[in-house]
């Protein structure tokens, strides 16, 4: 049997991102740290990680070893931290997931919205973001002209974008209304969606991510919040 994994609550503290060692400490010599709903004054107390519930200064907080979050991205935010032109979404997030490192898994350009995942697992990162994984991001677009099949199949069979002489395709292409496409692409090239689709003639008028392999931006996350994934959710979005 695999022995339960046990750590000092200051180190716990650090590694969900509630600041340096020290200020950690210092939360708990201040009594401001619940463990499992009870008060805890010693920093070096050896504590069991396993389905820990911790409160921070009264706010409840759940570890867990690497961060996976789903976040649905308001528009006219940016997906960084040094910003040019309008806020941060980290601004949107709690602040330990900031100081643990989390990062965008792929970002959005400020005027589109929907699904953006964020991590502390550089490995997880790079395996949502490789195109050799497959893993589809899927695109809901409002176009600027009504849609033609033929451009649905310019996007399928692949377009050339002015950076780079290898084509790019959509995995699937399906138009929805006359100004409404849905399309999956397995790539994150820099505007990549918008300039694929003036390279098939239109324009997009306006970007929404729906969904990252099988796992969909859930209906009840409105814009601006965020929610912990589980190992289902995990699963789902490297499946197709
Ligand atoms: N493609 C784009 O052009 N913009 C995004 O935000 C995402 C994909």
């Amino acid at each position: 049997m695999k022995s339960p994994k046990l750590l000092p609550l200051e180190k716990i503290l650090f590694s969900q991102g509630f600041g340096t060692r020290r200020h950690c400490a210092n939360l708990v010599f201040a009594e401001l740290v619940k463990v499992n709903g009870d008060l805890i004054d010693d920093p070096d107390a050896i504590i069991p990680v396993e389905n820990l519930s911790l409160e921070v200064e009264g706010v409840e907080w759940i570890y867990h070893e690497k961060a996976y979050i789903a976040f649905h991205k308001p528009p006219n935010y940016e997906c960084s931290h040094k910003t040019k032109h309008h806020p941060s979404i980290y601004n949107l997030l709690p602040m330990p997931f900031v100081e643990r490192g989390v990062q965008c898994v792929g970002r959005l350009d400020q005027d589109t919205t929907g699904l953006i995942l964020l991590s502390d697992d550089g490995q997880f990162i790079h395996q949502m973001t490789t195109p050799k994984k497959n893993i589809g991001k899927v695109y809901w677009i409002q176009t600027a002209e009504p849609i033609q099949d033929h451009q649905i199949e310019h996007l399928i069979n692949g377009v050339v974008l002015d950076d780079d002489p290898k084509p790019c395709y959509a995995t699937f292409c399906e138009k929805k209304d006359d100004h409404q496409l849905e399309m999956t692409i397995v790539e994150g090239r820099y505007h990549q969606v918008k300039r694929m689709l003036v390279a098939a003639g239109n324009q997009v008028q306006s970007l929404h991510r729906h969904a990252i392999g099988n796992y969909s931006l859930p209906h009840d996350l409105i814009e601006g919040q965020w929610r912990w994934l589980n190992q289902q959710d995990i699963n789902n979005l490297y499946s197709r």
